[in-house]
């Protein structure tokens, strides 16, 4: 069983030759990724926890440039999710400033970049500073048309199908739709990546090795790739590693 189980995380220092070029023809559409271990990161150096986050949020723009660069299509990001408000108040308020932070840096170079924002995560609950620094990239990225970058924000995967579950229940109980007219194509519809592929690959950072309610339905068939690196840690090697073991993975969607 540990034999197996060591087999499957793959992801887990097994060495590969970083030289060895990525194939360009099968780079995963979407790439999605749990960013964690900032505050482990913090700790080792004898730091606050938010000083795990701010590092962290530095990875973020290598991470976007390198995919934009792959000919990613969609990057998501899980930066803060619907249980992280039980932190202490103090953390949840500078998480809370990471996007303006961020985008206030970052978005001319998202622009130069052709890079598109979008926002995954109830916009209920989240402060109004943090709002209008997504809205307004959202706004200022809306025409462009390189790499979509998702950000899940205030994202909770249980949640995210109890809505898309109320609507349809809504929908029927009012006559537009039948129940029988409810099927995967509509569920996805109703979900907050409406019109996004699902994740080709998954990739989580830290150690841990769970899906902490993220993308429950999307992640379906999606690979997953866990490393032991702490996100400040994160590089474009170890991103390009991920998108290689990828590459050697075979999809077979539930056939043979
Ligand atoms: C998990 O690490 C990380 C988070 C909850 C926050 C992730 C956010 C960023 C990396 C920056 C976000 C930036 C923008 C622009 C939105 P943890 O604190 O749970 O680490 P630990 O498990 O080591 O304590």
């Amino acid at each position: 069983m540990l034999e197996k189980f060591s087999n499957w995380k793959d992801g887990f220092g097994k060495k590969k030759d970083a030289s060895e070029e990525l194939e360009l023809v099968s780079i995963p559409k979407h790439v999605a990724i749990i960013m964690d271990g900032n505050g482990r990161w913090a700790k080792k150096k004898g730091l606050p926890r938010i000083a795990g986050h701010r590092e962290g949020m530095k990875v973020i723009n290598k991470i976007v440039r390198k995919a934009n660069e792959l000919g990613i299509e969609t990057l998501t990001l899980y930066a803060f999710s619907t249980e992280n408000w039980k932190r202490p108040k103090a953390e949840v308020d500078f998480l809370m400033r990471l996007p303006e932070l961020f985008l206030g840096k970052e978005l001319p170079v998202l622009m130069e970049e052709n890079v598109k924002v979008r926002l995954m995560g109830s916009k209920e609950n989240l402060p109004p500073h943090t709002l209008r620094a997504v809205e307004t990239a959202i706004t200022k990225t809306n025409e462009n048309t390189g790499l979509i970058l998702n950000f899940a924000l205030n994202y909770g995967g249980r949640t995210e199908i109890i809505q898309a579950v109320q609507t349809m229940a809504k929908q029927v109980q009012e006559g537009l739709i039948t129940y029988d007219q409810i099927d995967e194509t509509l569920m996805a519809d109703n979900l907050m990546t409406n019109q996004l592929p699902d994740p080709d690959l998954l990739i989580r950072t830290s150690g841990e090795i769970r899906l902490s309610n993220f993308m429950l339905w999307q992640l379906a068939y999606s690979e997953f790739w866990f490393t032991e690196v702490l996100w400040p840690d994160f590089t474009e090697i170890h991103f390009e590693e991920a998108i290689r073991e990828y590459q050697h993975r075979g999809r077979r969607y539930g056939g043979v």
